[in-house]
């Protein structure tokens, strides 16, 4: 059964009838594994099983190695700035060693507080971006970080209810 707090990878019931969309998906996966992005909507009628779906790609991107980061948009959330993305990064951002952040994180640090409250809580930068320029510098400096990430580790970004998110997170992901 789902629960409104369910993250995608705890979802466990076996899936009934999805061999064919399952099997795309993994195609992607293991084209991206081996180093090409790759990218992939899945969509359809409330309650078809789009949720269970990412939950099984989640699981099986896992057992392969890839580091997987999921969000969700809620309803709620419409009007917090970079919600969605919050939602996918701020918690494995605050997971991080020192090093490891370090690497990942420091040399954009300034732009990426304006997106992720973690970075603020810790006495870097600004507030949310407002002008275009610092839009634009908050989106390439999470594009960056994205990039490092992926080049540590197969990376699956999984993005749930997208039509719920807040207008921030959906132009950084245009
Ligand atoms: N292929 C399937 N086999 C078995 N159970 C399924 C399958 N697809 C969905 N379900 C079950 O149906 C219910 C709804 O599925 P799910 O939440 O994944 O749908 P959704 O498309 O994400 O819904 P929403 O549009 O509300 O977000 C869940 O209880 C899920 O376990
Ligand atoms: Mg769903």
């Amino acid at each position: 059964m789902l629960h409104s707090g369910d993250s995608v990878t705890q979802l466990a019931e076996p899936l009934v009838g999805r061999d064919a969309e399952l099997a795309v998906l993994e195609g992607l996966l293991d084209e991206a594994r081996e180093g090409t992005h790759k990218f992939a909507v899945v969509s359809g009628e409330p309650g078809i099983g789009k949720t269970s779906v990412l939950g099984e790609l989640a699981r099986r991107a896992e057992d392969r190695g890839c580091l997987v980061l999921e969000g969700r948009a809620t309803e709620l959330e419409r009007a917090l700035p970079f919600g969605l993305l919050i939602d996918t990064f701020d918690a494995y951002l605050e997971s991080l060693d020192p090093r490891t952040y370090d690497r990942l994180v420091a040399d954009g640090l300034e732009e990426l507080a304006a997106v992720f409250p973690w970075l603020r809580s810790l006495g870097a930068g600004s507030a949310e971006p407002r002008t275009a320029a610092e839009r634009f510098r908050a989106h390439y400096a999470v594009r960056e970080l994205i990039e490092r990430l992926a080049a540590r580790q197969p990376l699956v970004l999984l993005f749930d209810d997208i039509h719920w998110s807040d207008g921030a997170s959906l132009e950084l992901l245009g």
